[in-house]
């Protein structure tokens, strides 16, 4: 029988998923059906319910419906506990576990796609919401030299400073803090290139050799990567990459093999 999965969101029409997981499927032979689901802002669970009822065997899960995903899945990977958020839901039985594939999706892309070991790096990250929560861990896992946050509100970079300091060397702090440092890989973990904004970034802070990397993307380069690029960094890369090693990531867990997302990336860049 075929097996049934989907994204679920509201809104979902603007979702790449079930071009991205038809895809994944033909590459690897998998016989799968993906869909789109809307649910109501007020109606998640009762839309995860149904779907399992139709033998649904797993879910992207896309904005606003993340920290609800969390709550309802009965059992968690740590990177979805520490990400505080979930993006993948898998069904099994009566099990529901919900993982985050954010940061590894982040992670292999940097690293297996576009060729930048993390270990031994110093890495920045900008921005302390939920994105920047969601990757900090994976980014750990790669032994990196340090992890630094940088956020406007400075509160929130010290909040993810102390949730995160157990599992390696963090710190957190404003963008003025960041004066006469530099980082081997940037990450821009902000909203800001969405609204056409740059994040108050010291000049000097890419390190010969450095990698940026924005986790929006779009047609042109954002703001950021044209400002990176002008500043030193010497490879920059848009979050298409992490949109589909996440994706890659979700077909993993449900399907226990890693589809290449290489392909993807030229097709979805033609439209
Ligand atoms: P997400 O879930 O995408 O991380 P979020 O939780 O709303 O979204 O967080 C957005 C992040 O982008 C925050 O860190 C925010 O900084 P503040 O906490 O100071 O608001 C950051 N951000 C948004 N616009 C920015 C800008 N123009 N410059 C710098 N940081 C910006």
């Amino acid at each position: 029988m075929t097996d049934l999965y989907a994204v679920i969101g509201n809104p979902v029409a603007q979702t790449k998923s079930p071009r991205i997981h038809a895809e994944f499927a033909r590459q690897l032979g998998q016989d799968l059906r993906y869909e789109a689901i809307l649910a109501p802002r007020d109606g998640f669970a009762a839309a995860v319910a149904e779907f399992r009822v139709a033998g649904g065997r797993g879910l992207n899960v896309t904005a606003p419906f993340k920290l609800e995903a969390f709550a309802l899945a009965t059992e968690r990977t740590d990177r979805a506990e520490q990400a505080g958020a979930v993006n993948t839901l898998k069904f099994d039985g009566a099990s529901v576990l919900g993982d985050n594939t954010d940061g590894a999706g982040l992670v292999r892309d940097i690293q297996d796609r576009l060729g930048f070991p993390i270990r031994g790096r110093r890495v920045l990250i900008m921005g302390a919401g939920g994105a920047s929560r969601g990757v900090a861990l994976p980014l750990l896992h790669e032994q990196p030299a340090s992890i630094t946050i940088a956020n406007r509100t400075v509160e929130k970079a010290w909040a993810l400073e102390r949730r995160f300091a157990p599992f390696g060397p963090v710190d957190g702090g404003d963008y003025a803090r960041l004066a006469g440092r530099q980082f081997d890989l940037v990450i821009n973990a902000t909203s800001a290139s969405l609204a056409g904004e740059l994040p108050p970034l010291p000049a000097g802070v890419f390190a010969p050799g450095s990698f940026a990397c924005d986790m929006v993307y779009g047609n042109e380069p954002t703001c950021f990567l044209a400002y990176a690029r002008d500043h030193g960094a010497a490879q920059v890369a848009d979050g298409l990459g992490m949109l589909l090693a996440q994706a890659a990531e979700s077909f993993l867990l449900w399907r226990g093999v890693l589809p290449d997302t290489g392909p993807l990336i030229k097709m979805l860049r033609s439209g």
